[in-house]
């Protein structure tokens, strides 16, 4: 069964002793060990385990997290966490979404992938359409081997600028300014990044459900 993320409904909760990592990206993995050790967790990743990578063929990023988390629990007997994020551009149909890594290319080239997003924007503009209005989004589940899923969703609002702004985070942040700022993701310090992102955001609620010590379980 899922559950999407709301505080107000039963979660099932982690019980402590290994929680596998459905990531190949360390840094994502050492973030989560800092995050999730005080709740007893013993994080391993998949990569350690020598599992492989399922294929992510979901249409939203709630698919893509829930098919990540359950195959690296299966294949693995213990509950695991995997997350699956984006940005979604809303005079674009919210694209590229899902596919945020792929506007990329091979080579990871996020500077491409900015320049095809701000071309697609100025596509737009010439068909009248001047929403500049985004999100990024972040879908964190957790599933046990037996099938049971939580998963819950953070979101943070803002608006696409150009030229791309800033040297610090990753991806798409340099054309991302979060409403009721006026810089850009990619100029803001990294520890208030952390503080209000999509990310943050969606493992605020997993803790709050599954890891936070609770009298009613
Ligand atoms: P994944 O969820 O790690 O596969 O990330 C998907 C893609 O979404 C990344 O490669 C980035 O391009 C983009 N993305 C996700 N979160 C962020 C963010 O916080 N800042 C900038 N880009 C992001």
């Amino acid at each position: 069964m899922t559950n999407l993320g709301t505080n107000n409904a039963k979660h099932r909760h982690f019980s402590g002793g290994k929680l596998v990592i459905a990531s190949h990206n360390p840094g994502k993995v050492r973030e989560i060990n800092d995050l999730l050790a005080p709740f007893g967790a013993d994080v391993v990743s998949v990569a350690e385990l020598g599992l492989p990578e399922p294929v992510e063929d979901g249409d939203t990023f709630i698919k893509n997290a829930e098919i990540k988390a359950l195959a690296a629990a299966t294949a693995s007997g213990f509950p695991a966490l995997a997350d699956d994020s984006g940005l979604c551009v809303h005079a674009l149909n919210n694209e590229p979404g899902v596919y945020s890594a792929r506007w990329a290319g091979e080579s990871k080239d996020f500077v491409l992938a900015m320049k095809k997003v701000a071309g697609a924007l100025e596509k737009a503009e010439e068909s009248g359409n001047t929403d500049k209005s985004a999100h990024f989004a972040c879908a964190l589940t957790i599933a046990w081997p037996d099938g049971h899923t939580e998963t819950f969703e953070g979101k943070v609002l803002g608006q696409m600028t150009w030229p791309m702004r800033g040297n610090n985070g990753f991806g798409y942040d340099p054309v991302f300014m979060p409403d009721g700022f006026d810089i850009t993701f990619g100029e803001m310090e990294p520890e208030k990044k952390h503080s209000m992102s999509h990310r943050a955001r969606a493992f605020a609620l997993l803790v709050d459900a599954c890891f936070a010590s609770r009298s009613d379980t």
